[in-house]
Protein backbone atom coordinates (compact mmCIF):
# COMPACT_ATOMS: atom_id res chain seq x y z
CA UNK A 1 0.00 0.00 0.00
CA UNK A 2 0.87 3.50 -0.91
CA UNK A 3 1.84 5.71 2.00
CA UNK A 4 0.39 8.96 0.38
CA UNK A 5 -2.61 10.23 1.07
CA UNK A 6 -5.46 10.01 -1.41
CA UNK A 7 -7.90 7.81 -3.19
CA UNK A 8 -6.70 4.47 -4.62
CA UNK A 9 -8.49 2.07 -6.74
CA UNK A 10 -10.15 -0.46 -4.76
CA UNK A 11 -8.35 -3.93 -4.81
CA UNK A 12 -9.33 -6.69 -2.91
CA UNK A 13 -6.19 -6.08 0.13
CA UNK A 14 -9.00 -3.54 0.94
CA UNK A 15 -11.74 -6.04 2.12
CA UNK A 16 -10.38 -6.48 5.79
CA UNK A 17 -11.03 -2.95 6.60
CA UNK A 18 -14.25 -2.08 4.87
CA UNK A 19 -15.42 -5.51 6.88
CA UNK A 20 -14.65 -3.75 10.05
CA UNK A 21 -15.55 -0.31 9.11
CA UNK A 22 -18.88 -1.08 7.23
CA UNK A 23 -19.77 -2.62 10.00
CA UNK A 24 -20.69 0.11 11.91
CA UNK A 25 -24.68 0.81 12.75
CA UNK A 26 -23.98 4.83 12.49
CA UNK A 27 -22.80 3.95 8.43
CA UNK A 28 -25.74 2.01 7.86
CA UNK A 29 -27.98 4.89 8.90
CA UNK A 30 -27.34 7.23 6.19
CA UNK A 31 -26.55 5.08 3.72
CA UNK A 32 -28.17 1.50 1.37
CA UNK A 33 -25.23 -0.44 3.62
CA UNK A 34 -27.33 -3.20 5.27
CA UNK A 35 -27.19 -3.63 8.96
CA UNK A 36 -26.21 -5.89 10.33
CA UNK A 37 -22.82 -6.18 7.82
CA UNK A 38 -22.96 -9.64 6.70
CA UNK A 39 -20.27 -11.56 7.39
CA UNK A 40 -18.09 -11.63 4.11
CA UNK A 41 -19.87 -8.41 2.95
CA UNK A 42 -16.54 -6.74 2.05
CA UNK A 43 -15.56 -9.44 -0.06
CA UNK A 44 -18.64 -9.51 -1.97
CA UNK A 45 -18.62 -5.35 -2.38
CA UNK A 46 -15.03 -5.36 -4.04
CA UNK A 47 -15.24 -7.97 -5.81
CA UNK A 48 -18.99 -6.51 -7.79
CA UNK A 49 -17.29 -2.95 -7.75
CA UNK A 50 -13.85 -4.85 -9.51
CA UNK A 51 -16.51 -6.36 -11.90
CA UNK A 52 -18.22 -2.86 -12.29
CA UNK A 53 -14.99 -1.44 -13.34
CA UNK A 54 -13.77 -3.95 -15.98
CA UNK A 55 -17.24 -3.35 -17.48
CA UNK A 56 -17.39 0.14 -17.50
CA UNK A 57 -19.82 0.54 -14.50
CA UNK A 58 -18.25 2.21 -12.42
CA UNK A 59 -15.20 3.19 -10.03
CA UNK A 60 -14.91 2.68 -6.54
CA UNK A 61 -11.54 3.87 -4.65
CA UNK A 62 -10.47 3.25 -0.97
CA UNK A 63 -9.62 6.71 0.64
CA UNK A 64 -6.30 6.14 2.11
CA UNK A 65 -4.54 7.78 4.98
CA UNK A 66 -0.79 7.09 5.32
CA UNK A 67 -1.75 3.48 4.33
CA UNK A 68 -5.05 3.28 6.58
CA UNK A 69 -7.98 3.11 4.94
CA UNK A 70 -10.25 5.82 6.05
CA UNK A 71 -13.44 5.16 3.51
CA UNK A 72 -15.04 4.56 0.42
CA UNK A 73 -15.58 7.12 -2.62
CA UNK A 74 -16.79 6.52 -6.08
CA UNK A 75 -18.64 6.97 -8.83
CA UNK A 76 -21.55 4.71 -10.26
CA UNK A 77 -24.06 4.68 -13.17
CA UNK A 78 -21.55 4.88 -16.08
CA UNK A 79 -23.36 2.16 -18.15
CA UNK A 80 -25.63 2.99 -21.20
CA UNK A 81 -29.04 5.27 -19.92
CA UNK A 82 -27.86 5.21 -16.65
CA UNK A 83 -26.96 8.94 -14.92
CA UNK A 84 -23.60 9.02 -13.02
CA UNK A 85 -23.49 9.63 -8.82
CA UNK A 86 -21.41 9.55 -6.58
CA UNK A 87 -21.61 7.70 -3.34
CA UNK A 88 -18.81 8.11 -0.30
CA UNK A 89 -18.40 6.89 3.40
CA UNK A 90 -15.89 7.39 6.05
CA UNK A 91 -15.03 5.15 8.88
CA UNK A 92 -17.10 6.64 12.21
CA UNK A 93 -13.66 6.74 13.85
CA UNK A 94 -12.45 9.00 11.19
CA UNK A 95 -15.56 11.84 10.66
CA UNK A 96 -14.89 15.69 10.98
CA UNK A 97 -11.38 15.73 9.84
CA UNK A 98 -11.75 16.57 6.69
CA UNK A 99 -11.52 13.30 4.88
CA UNK A 100 -14.78 13.71 2.93
CA UNK A 101 -14.25 16.91 1.93
CA UNK A 102 -10.81 15.66 0.48
CA UNK A 103 -11.55 12.61 -1.06
CA UNK A 104 -14.45 14.00 -2.87
CA UNK A 105 -12.51 16.73 -4.51
CA UNK A 106 -9.86 14.41 -5.42
CA UNK A 107 -12.75 12.11 -7.14
CA UNK A 108 -14.06 15.11 -9.01
CA UNK A 109 -10.42 15.66 -10.62
CA UNK A 110 -11.03 12.16 -11.77
CA UNK A 111 -14.30 12.08 -12.64
CA UNK A 112 -14.43 15.58 -15.33
CA UNK A 113 -10.43 14.84 -16.04
CA UNK A 114 -10.34 11.37 -16.51
CA UNK A 115 -13.48 10.08 -17.40
CA UNK A 116 -14.22 13.30 -19.24
CA UNK A 117 -17.96 13.17 -18.01
CA UNK A 118 -19.95 16.40 -18.18
CA UNK A 119 -22.09 16.06 -14.76
CA UNK A 120 -22.48 14.07 -12.07
CA UNK A 121 -25.11 13.90 -9.32
CA UNK A 122 -25.41 13.07 -5.38
CA UNK A 123 -28.27 12.33 -3.09
CA UNK A 124 -28.21 12.73 0.47
CA UNK A 125 -30.86 12.01 3.28
CA UNK A 126 -31.76 15.94 4.52
CA UNK A 127 -31.04 14.62 7.91
CA UNK A 128 -27.39 14.33 6.98
CA UNK A 129 -26.57 17.85 6.94
CA UNK A 130 -22.77 16.61 7.08
CA UNK A 131 -22.87 14.80 3.75
CA UNK A 132 -24.38 17.76 2.22
CA UNK A 133 -22.29 19.78 3.06
CA UNK A 134 -19.37 17.79 1.90
CA UNK A 135 -21.08 18.37 -1.36
CA UNK A 136 -21.96 22.08 -1.18
CA UNK A 137 -18.28 22.53 -0.75
CA UNK A 138 -17.21 20.81 -3.53
CA UNK A 139 -19.32 23.12 -5.43
CA UNK A 140 -22.26 20.70 -5.78
CA UNK A 141 -25.93 22.64 -6.30
CA UNK A 142 -29.29 21.23 -4.58
CA UNK A 143 -31.53 20.48 -7.75
CA UNK A 144 -34.49 19.48 -5.45
CA UNK A 145 -35.87 17.31 -2.30
CA UNK A 146 -37.87 14.80 -2.88
CA UNK A 147 -39.04 12.12 -0.63
CA UNK A 148 -37.47 9.04 -0.67
CA UNK A 149 -38.50 6.00 -2.91
CA UNK A 150 -35.14 3.59 -2.43
CA UNK A 151 -36.09 1.21 0.90
CA UNK A 152 -32.58 -0.07 0.67
CA UNK A 153 -31.56 3.76 1.53
CA UNK A 154 -34.05 4.73 4.25
CA UNK A 155 -37.59 5.10 5.13
CA UNK A 156 -39.88 5.56 2.23
CA UNK A 157 -40.90 9.56 2.23
CA UNK A 158 -38.09 10.82 4.02
CA UNK A 159 -36.71 13.98 2.38
CA UNK A 160 -33.80 13.55 0.14
CA UNK A 161 -31.92 16.26 -1.35
CA UNK A 162 -30.36 15.78 -4.85
CA UNK A 163 -27.51 17.45 -5.83
CA UNK A 164 -25.48 17.85 -9.31
CA UNK A 165 -22.21 19.78 -10.96
CA UNK A 166 -21.26 20.27 -14.24
CA UNK A 167 -17.84 19.90 -15.72
CA UNK A 168 -17.95 24.43 -16.37
CA UNK A 169 -19.07 24.80 -12.69
CA UNK A 170 -16.85 21.91 -10.90
CA UNK A 171 -14.07 24.29 -12.98
CA UNK A 172 -15.41 27.33 -11.83
CA UNK A 173 -15.23 26.46 -8.35
CA UNK A 174 -11.45 25.02 -8.58
CA UNK A 175 -10.22 27.46 -10.96
CA UNK A 176 -12.67 30.43 -9.60
CA UNK A 177 -10.63 31.77 -6.78
CA UNK A 178 -7.36 32.11 -8.11
CA UNK A 179 -8.40 33.63 -11.28
CA UNK A 180 -9.95 35.99 -9.84
CA UNK A 181 -6.48 37.27 -8.18
CA UNK A 182 -4.40 36.38 -11.32
CA UNK A 183 -2.18 39.48 -12.67
CA UNK A 184 -4.35 40.62 -15.39
CA UNK A 185 -1.50 40.73 -17.74
CA UNK A 186 -1.02 36.94 -17.31
CA UNK A 187 -4.89 36.69 -17.35
CA UNK A 188 -5.31 38.25 -21.18
CA UNK A 189 -2.12 35.47 -21.93
CA UNK A 190 -4.57 33.14 -20.31
CA UNK A 191 -7.82 34.10 -21.98
CA UNK A 192 -5.74 33.80 -25.28
CA UNK A 193 -4.81 30.08 -24.12
CA UNK A 194 -8.61 28.88 -23.47
CA UNK A 195 -10.25 30.62 -26.37
CA UNK A 196 -7.17 28.75 -28.45
CA UNK A 197 -8.29 25.76 -27.34
CA UNK A 198 -6.20 25.13 -24.55
CA UNK A 199 -7.36 24.23 -20.75
CA UNK A 200 -6.16 24.75 -17.26
CA UNK A 201 -5.42 21.31 -15.54
CA UNK A 202 -4.05 22.71 -11.69
CA UNK A 203 -4.74 26.32 -10.23
CA UNK A 204 -3.26 27.21 -6.60
CA UNK A 205 -1.66 30.25 -4.45
CA UNK A 206 0.34 30.85 -1.78
CA UNK A 207 3.70 29.67 -3.39
CA UNK A 208 6.68 30.47 -4.37
CA UNK A 209 5.18 33.91 -2.41
CA UNK A 210 2.70 33.98 0.59
CA UNK A 211 0.69 36.31 -2.05
CA UNK A 212 1.18 33.93 -5.15
CA UNK A 213 -0.91 32.65 -7.46
CA UNK A 214 -0.33 29.65 -9.96
CA UNK A 215 -2.28 28.86 -12.82
CA UNK A 216 -0.70 25.58 -15.04
CA UNK A 217 -2.23 24.83 -18.91
CA UNK A 218 -2.24 21.24 -20.20
CA UNK A 219 -0.71 22.02 -23.19
CA UNK A 220 2.37 24.35 -24.91
CA UNK A 221 1.27 27.43 -25.15
CA UNK A 222 -0.30 28.13 -28.21
CA UNK A 223 -0.40 31.93 -28.45
CA UNK A 224 2.61 33.71 -27.74
CA UNK A 225 2.76 37.49 -26.94
CA UNK A 226 5.36 39.24 -28.88
CA UNK A 227 6.89 41.27 -27.66
CA UNK A 228 6.35 40.13 -24.04
CA UNK A 229 5.01 42.95 -21.68
CA UNK A 230 7.82 44.66 -19.97
CA UNK A 231 6.48 43.95 -16.75
CA UNK A 232 5.77 40.00 -17.62
CA UNK A 233 9.21 37.34 -17.59
CA UNK A 234 8.52 34.72 -20.49
CA UNK A 235 11.46 31.52 -19.39
CA UNK A 236 11.53 28.28 -20.82
CA UNK A 237 12.24 25.60 -17.86
CA UNK A 238 11.46 22.51 -19.96
CA UNK A 239 11.94 20.74 -16.20
CA UNK A 240 10.17 17.04 -16.35
CA UNK A 241 9.00 17.44 -12.81
CA UNK A 242 8.27 20.89 -13.01
CA UNK A 243 6.82 22.43 -16.37
CA UNK A 244 8.02 23.33 -19.76
CA UNK A 245 7.72 27.24 -20.07
CA UNK A 246 5.96 30.02 -17.66
CA UNK A 247 5.05 33.92 -18.05
CA UNK A 248 5.38 35.05 -14.65
CA UNK A 249 4.83 38.47 -13.03
CA UNK A 250 7.48 39.97 -10.61
CA UNK A 251 4.99 41.86 -7.78
CA UNK A 252 3.26 40.27 -6.70
CA UNK A 253 4.92 36.88 -8.51
CA UNK A 254 1.89 35.02 -10.18
CA UNK A 255 3.17 31.97 -12.17
CA UNK A 256 0.81 30.88 -15.75
CA UNK A 257 3.08 27.62 -16.66
CA UNK A 258 2.28 25.18 -19.11
C1 LIG B 1 -21.17 12.37 5.82
C2 LIG B 1 -19.71 11.95 5.93
C3 LIG B 1 -19.27 11.36 4.59
C4 LIG B 1 -18.84 13.16 6.28
O1 LIG B 1 -17.48 12.77 6.31
P1 LIG B 1 -16.38 13.62 7.10
O2 LIG B 1 -15.05 13.10 6.68
O3 LIG B 1 -16.70 13.63 8.53
O4 LIG B 1 -16.65 15.07 6.45
P2 LIG B 1 -15.68 16.34 6.51
O5 LIG B 1 -14.92 16.30 7.78
O6 LIG B 1 -14.90 16.41 5.24
O7 LIG B 1 -16.71 17.55 6.46
C5 LIG B 1 -17.91 17.54 7.21
C6 LIG B 1 -18.54 18.91 7.11
O8 LIG B 1 -19.88 18.85 7.59
C7 LIG B 1 -20.05 19.72 8.69
N1 LIG B 1 -21.00 19.11 9.60
C8 LIG B 1 -20.81 18.06 10.43
N2 LIG B 1 -21.95 17.83 11.10
C9 LIG B 1 -22.86 18.73 10.70
C10 LIG B 1 -24.21 19.01 11.05
N3 LIG B 1 -24.86 18.26 11.94
N4 LIG B 1 -24.82 20.03 10.44
C11 LIG B 1 -24.18 20.78 9.52
N5 LIG B 1 -22.89 20.57 9.14
C12 LIG B 1 -22.25 19.55 9.74
C13 LIG B 1 -18.67 19.86 9.26
O9 LIG B 1 -18.58 21.03 10.05
C14 LIG B 1 -17.83 19.93 7.98
O10 LIG B 1 -17.96 21.17 7.35
P3 LIG B 1 -16.83 22.33 7.54
O11 LIG B 1 -15.53 21.76 7.04
O12 LIG B 1 -17.33 23.46 6.70
O13 LIG B 1 -16.76 22.65 9.00
C15 LIG B 1 -19.50 10.89 7.07
O14 LIG B 1 -20.09 11.39 8.25
C16 LIG B 1 -20.12 9.54 6.76
O15 LIG B 1 -19.48 8.73 6.11
N6 LIG B 1 -21.35 9.28 7.24
C17 LIG B 1 -21.98 7.98 7.06
C18 LIG B 1 -22.18 7.59 5.61
C19 LIG B 1 -22.83 8.69 4.78
O16 LIG B 1 -23.71 9.37 5.26
N7 LIG B 1 -22.39 8.80 3.53
C20 LIG B 1 -22.95 9.78 2.63
C21 LIG B 1 -24.19 9.27 2.04
S1 LIG B 1 -24.97 10.49 1.02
Amino acid sequence: MSSTTGIYLLAPEHAGPIQRLAADPRIAATTSIPHPYPEHGARHFVAQQLEDRAAGRAWVFAILDRAELVGVCGVEGLGAGESPELGYWIGAPFWGQGYATFALRMLLEFIFTNLRLDAVGARSLEANPASVRVLEKNGFRRIAVRPNTDPALHAVGEPVVHLRITRAEWQAHRDGPALAQLHPLLRQILDAELAAGNEIVETGGGWPDVDSIFVRLRDQFRTRPDPVPAELTYAELNDPHWWRAEYSSRSPRHVLAC
